[in-house]
């Protein structure tokens, strides 16, 4: 299980450690998305950032009886009451990165991200931190991202992961 800020490479580092442990990456959001039958940002539009958290618990209920997975959580879902005491037999790594170099990448991407609309996400992103970090510092381990590619971050996930059982 990855948790982290939006940009931390939760989803395409989770999508490589399965690769290498031959498991199945599991993306949190796209699971909302699918079993909603609307993307993330229509979510919020249609039900608000409370609608979505209700989801959020609803697919992280639904993981608690499957094995094998490796999962990326969304940036807020370590701070949905419940979601971690869920999964709190999986093991949480907590991917950290600079709110700078995160706004950097999430801009690049041109994903839609109903939290971060508008100008300065970067200064959207540093207040989403402030907010969360107690939580996110609640994962068991850490790897630091800040000017790593995401290969290098998979094998250090990997690394940790071979001490544990899985992410
Ligand atoms: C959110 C982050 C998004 C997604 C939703 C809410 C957040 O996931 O779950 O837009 O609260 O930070 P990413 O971390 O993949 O952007």
């Amino acid at each position: 299980m990855l948790v982290g800020l939006p940009g931390a490479g939760k989803t395409t580092v989770a999508r490589l450690v399965a690769a290498a442990l031959g498991r199945q990456a599991v993306d949190l959001d796209d699971m909302i998305a699918e079993r909603a039958g609307r993307s993330i940002a229509e979510i919020f539009e249609t039900l608000g950032e409370s609608g979505f958290r209700a989801l959020e618990r609803a697919a992280t209920d639904e993981l608690r009886h499957r094995d094998g997975l490796v999962v990326a959580t969304g940036g807020g879902w370590a701070t949905n009451p419940g979601c971690m005491e869920a999964l709190a037999a999986s093991d949480v790594i907590y991917l950290v990165v600079d709110p700078d170099e995160a706004a950097a990448r999430v801009a690049g991407q041109g994903t839609a991200r109903p939290l971060l609309a508008g100008a300065d996400a970067a200064q959207k992103i540093r207040e989403l931190l402030a907010r969360r970090e107690a939580s996110y510092l609640l994962a068991g381990q850490r790897v630091d991202t800040t000017g790593v590619g995401t290969e290098i971050v998979a094998e250090r996930v990997l690394a940790l992961a071979s001490g544990g059982s899985h992410p």
